[in-house]
């Protein structure tokens, strides 16, 4: 399917589910895929709750036909993915993995061939092991180096995929592969977690002239995590805080891609930790996109103090993450009033339960409440005139959950990793519904 147009290719609201390549794929060392520094993060005593690794995961790599066929079942519209990169390019860069670049090729004629739409993200931090130890992220280099890899991505799959993304989250990963270090690679430093996150701007922005330079038409775009971060209380240290965070985590990246700044405010408090910002690199950054990708979980509450932690009687998922609804509409109006945005989907969004397999089902009414209300919350923001395109429900399956490990089951597909047995849960027969019903109401 060619996209002939710089735009999705369906205007009409697009109802999918998502993944990543190193949550779900497996096959970790096989058909010639580099390490990459999740591998090696895995590897680390305590790094990971349950001690577990991505190294089998779903088993996704070996079972794509019949994933396929379930995607295909649910009557999803759209699937987003990521390629792994030391699958395509197993040092990062120079020699190509024909085999991998191969089976991201069979994956996107087979979503094809069912009538699903390809939405290929193509980084979610699994960064090739070959980079990191020449400085990952913290070296420019990184950023040259993914442009490379995505313009051979796109020689290959760009005339058939609905959409490419270039970073997924880069907030996360700055803040906690580098800051804080629960994440890959696990490092703990400010002034290299922000140099860290410039230079994933500047390799959406490479990346992007590189796309373009392979096929103008492509539809192009990043995606971001974002919230509204509200302050605990009505203190005024609280309100500063709120300010600040929301400056780190919405404005640092959108001021960058739309403005090519970084805001001044946040500039200051960084002080000696701002990063190394080169002539004419945040051009690159600004350079035009076609859409804009939303992950949406919860807001984020903002205290100068722990000792005013917030609200305490709230309802949260099994990541004790607040259920706030509201929180997204409030989002993608304020994004909407402060910026001239492309297109937007909400490409991550969705609930971890306790979920219990009783007889060969999976009661998530909790999950079910949560996807229907965030629905419900962007619906709200689409009447409000906000240019939103699809959703997306994290995730697909239940799979690695980072540091987590195979704890936390955000699926709307249950697996039974010893059997990868895969089981729909309630929540993927209502979606089904839900989706069916969307589609004869437009028709
Ligand atoms: C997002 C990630 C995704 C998943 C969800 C729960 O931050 O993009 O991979 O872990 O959180």
């Amino acid at each position: 399917m060619a996209c002939d147009s710089t735009l999705p290719p369906a205007r009409r609201f697009l109802w999918g589910a998502a993944t990543s390549a190193y949550q779900i794929e497996g096959a970790a060392g096989e058909d010639g895929r580099g390490p990459s520094i999740w591998d090696t993060f895995c590897r680390i005593p305590g790094a990971i709750a349950d001690g577990s690794s991505g190294d089998i995961a779903c088993d996704h790599y070996h079972r794509s036909e019949s994933d396929l066929d379930l995607i295909a079942e649910l009557g999803l519209e759209a699937y987003r993915f990521s390629i792994a990169w030391p699958r395509v390019q197993p040092a990062g860069a120079g020699a190509i993995n024909p085999r991998g670049l191969d089976f991201y090729e069979r994956l996107v004629d087979g979503l094809l061939q069912r009538g699903v739409q390809p939405f290929v993200t193509l980084y979610h931090w699994d960064l090739p092991q070959a980079l990191q130890d020449r400085g990952g992220w913290g070296a420019r280099d990184t950023a040259l180096r993914f442009a490379d890899y995505a313009a051979l991505v796109g020689r290959r799959l760009g005339d058939r995929v609905a959409s490419i993304a270039t970073h997924n989250e880069p907030w996360i990963v700055a803040e906690l592969g580098h800051r804080t270090g629960v994440h890959a690679p696990g490092l703990r430093e400010r002034r290299l977690a922000m140099q860290v996150m410039h230079h994933l701007l500047l390799g959406h922005g490479l990346a992007v002239q590189a796309l373009r330079a392979v096929d103008a038409r492509l539809p192009l775009g990043i995606v971001l995590n974002a919230a509204p971060v509200h302050p605990a209380s009505g203190h005024a240290a609280d309100v500063a805080q709120a300010r600040l965070e929301d400056g780190l985590l919405v404005r640092w990246s959108l001021d960058a891609l739309m403005h090519g700044r970084y805001p001044a405010d946040v500039l200051e408090h960084l002080g000696d930790d701002a990063p190394a910002v080169r002539g004419g690199e945040l051009d690159s950054v600004r350079e035009p996109i076609d859409f804009l990708g939303i992950n949406y979980y919860s807001r984020q509450l903002a205290s100068a103090d722990a000792r005013r932690p917030g609200p305490t009687s709230r309802v949260v998922t099994d990541m004790g993450w607040e259920v706030f609804p509201q929180g997204l509409t409030e989002l993608l109006l304020r994004l909407h009033r402060d910026y001239r945005l492309p297109p937007i989907y909400i490409t991550e969004c969705g609930a971890a339960c306790r979920d219990q397999l009783d007889d060969g089902r999976v009661h998530d009414e909790a999950r079910i409440d949560f996807i229907r209300q965030h629905i419900a919350a962007v619906e709200r923001a689409v009447d409000a005139g906000v240019d939103v395109r699809g959703f997306f429900v994290w995730s697909l399956l239940d799979n690695f959950e980072w540091a987590n490990g195979y704890r936390k089951r955000f699926g709307i597909v249950h697996v039974d990793y010893p059997t990868q047995r895969r089981v729909p849960k309630d929540s993927a027969l209502w979606y089904r519904e839900f989706i069916a019903s969307r589609k004869q109401r437009r028709a």
